[in-house]
């Protein structure tokens, strides 16, 4: 008999290993979404998600700077406002809190990328991404109603010294709605990370703990897409990337792999993947069990985002993944 051994050639060697390897993490991969809120000295630890926290701008400061020496330099911000109203307009105040973290941050940290999301749920007292209206009997969010507030939050999140803005409220026109808007403000230079294929996920629970903005009735159905559905993903892509989007997100990742691959494959453009809260619960809650190894399990996790097409990643791992890749 010949001997058998083949592909198991390139595994014996560990250099030959790191080698052929064909996906490899860096820090600068990741996106590392912060929570900010109003007041001074408060890190107060989400409880569903060790190790994240809503922090003052004092803290956030401190944050960042330990992230930064990581090699963790992207930001994401979520702002908790002290005032909520049927608009959200506490969102494009001037003086709104992710503003004065903006403000704070920018001139601290000069080499760092702070990108902002861009929806309302945090802020408007019914925690729906949008202003409301009916719709044959239905409460629903007033797709182009809310065009304008978004692309208002984005010039002044923009003015504010953020370098990119992120919308995540699903709704259509967006893109163009906000291009619009911070190329009329002079903001040409800032590109759009659009929330581009985001689905109504059970996955986001611990977020809306952390950014304390669930729906106070329903769910986001009529607006975040069925999680059954792909080739609407193609079609929610197409259409941001036609209204000029630079950068496009697949959210969550790990249920959605199969998207980003097809995303990726389809259109070539940079990809990012959110590994939402959920997803990052779940391996924290196993690991404290002891029930499964937790730097193994998260480095497998990330690995595998980037490996289906992803080039960056929005994760809540993104301290202890940067830690481990030292
Ligand atoms: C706001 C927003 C959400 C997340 C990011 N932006 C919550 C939601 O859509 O309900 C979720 C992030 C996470 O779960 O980590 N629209």
């Amino acid at each position: 008999m010949f001997p058998q051994t083949r592909l198991r050639r390139l595994r014996y060697h560990p250099v030959v290993r790191d080698l052929v390897r064909e996906t490899e993490l860096s820090p600068s991969d990741f996106i590392l979404p912060l929570f900010v809120r109003p007041g001074t000295n408060i890190k107060k630890e989400i409880a569903s998600m060790p190790g994240n926290y809503q922090l003052s701008v004092d803290r956030l400061i401190d944050e960042v700077g330990a992230a930064m020496k990581l090699g963790v330099r992207a930001f994401l911000f979520f702002g908790i406002p002290s005032g909520k109203d049927a608009q959200g307009s506490t969102a494009w105040q001037e003086d709104g809190i992710v503003q004065k973290a903006l403000r704070a941050l920018r001139p601290a940290f000069k080499d760092s990328l702070l990108i902002t999301d861009e929806c309302f749920c945090e802020y408007t007292d019914h925690g729906h991404c949008g202003i409301l209206c009916e719709q044959g009997g239905r409460m629903d969010v007033d797709n182009d109603a809310t065009l304008p507030n978004l692309a208002r939050q984005c010039v002044s999140h923009a003015q504010a010294g953020a370098d990119i803005v992120a919308p995540s409220g699903m709704m259509d026109g967006m893109v163009s709605a906000i291009r619009a808007g911070l190329d009329a403000a002079g903001c040409t230079h800032i590109p759009i990370m659009s929330y581009a294929a985001k689905y109504a996920s059970g996955f986001y629970g611990p977020f809306r703990d952390a950014a304390e903005s669930p729906p106070s009735f329903g769910d986001r159905s009529c607006y975040q897409m069925d999680p059954a559905n792909s080739n609407e993903a193609l079609r929610e892509v197409a259409l941001d990337i036609e209204e000029g989007a630079d950068i496009i997100m697949v959210k969550p990742a790990l249920s959605y792999l199969d998207i980003i691959r097809r995303v990726k494959d389809r259109f070539a453009m940079p990809t990012a993947a959110y590994n939402v809260s959920g997803e990052f619960a779940m391996v924290k809650a196993a690991a404290q069990k002891g029930w499964i190894d937790e730097r193994r399990v998260t480095m497998e996790i990330l690995t595998s985002i980037k490996r289906a097409g992803a080039d960056m990643i929005l994760t809540y791992h993104a301290l202890d993944a940067a830690k481990w890749l030292r």
